[in-house]
């Protein structure tokens, strides 16, 4: 009996096909998905990423809020017109640290993975007031609400302690300066030596333009000047990884 005649055995009986489907499905799985319960971590290490500072967070959650994913993804796909226009495609590891993430299916507007230092605070704080005075042919909705809306400043850390128990790796000092390090980070005339030891690269000042009140907009500017800026690309190996 040649190989062919034999396989026509199964394909002539369908409870011996169904028997034989379901092994080979079933060693599939237990190959894809065996890994996943002795494997502390399935996403490759890059160095650089480090938790939102609170005012980012704070600026994070403003944007979940407001529903910004809606019309905004933040994962660029590996393609060759997506990495062109917005950057190194996403890694893994640089939304680890989001809960929940933001990668969406839905662009109205670009990506934003990658939008942190493409624009002064300026622009954004503009643009997030009155979209169509910088892009007149935006359909972006007006934010200039946030703007006079003071942030809630009060008792922060408990977003903190909250994604630390999802697993980010907020430290009990962090959490502690939570509610200082929030105000710090949007005071011009403030000492941020400690904030950017414990939160590196942040950028710190005034972010809409009214030094006198932190507001909404301050923490959502905050955030978006952050988004992608994290992971330094000049040291990233794109065969071997991070090194
Ligand atoms: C109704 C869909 C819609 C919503 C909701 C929306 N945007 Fe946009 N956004 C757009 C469009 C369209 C553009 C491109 C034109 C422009 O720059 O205004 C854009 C552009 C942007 C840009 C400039 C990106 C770049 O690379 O040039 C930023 C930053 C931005 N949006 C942030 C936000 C934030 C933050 C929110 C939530 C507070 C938000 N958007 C909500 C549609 C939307």
């Amino acid at each position: 009996m040649s190989l062919m005649d034999r396989h026509s055995v199964i394909e002539k009986n369908a409870t011996l096909l169904l028997v034989g489907s379901l092994l080979v499905v079933t060693i599939g799985g237990i190959v894809e998905i065996a890994p996943l319960f002795y494997l502390d971590n399935t996403i490759e290490k890059v160095e650089g990423m480090r938790p939102y500072s609170p005012l980012e967070l704070a600026g994070r959650n403003i944007y979940v809020r407001e529903g910004c994913y809606l019309c905004h993804s933040q994962m660029i796909r590996p393609f060759r017109d997506e990495v062109e226009r917005y950057g190194h495609y996403s890694l893994a590891a640089e939304s680890m640290y989001d809960h929940p993430f933001q990668w969406g299916s839905k662009r109205t507007g670009p990506d934003l993975a990658r939008v942190g230092d493409r624009y002064s605070n300026e622009w954004h704080a503009q643009h997030l007031t009155n979209p169509q005075s910088v892009v007149p042919e935006s359909v972006m909705p007006s934010y200039g609400f946030l703007k006079d809306t003071p942030l809630d400043l009060k008792n922060f850390s408990t977003h903190l302690v909250a994604n630390a128990r999802v697993g980010v790796p907020y430290t009990p000092d962090m959490i502690a300066n939570a509610d200082a390090d929030m105000k710090a980070q949007a005071d011009p005339a403030a000492d941020t030596t400690a904030l950017l030891k414990r939160y590196p690269k942040a950028k710190v000042g005034d972010f809409d333009g009214n030094p006198s009140q932190v507001s909404e907009m301050d923490a959502l500017v905050a955030y978006l000047q952050v988004l992608g800026t994290l992971v330094d690309f000049k040291n990233y190996d794109e065969s071997a990884g991070y090194r």
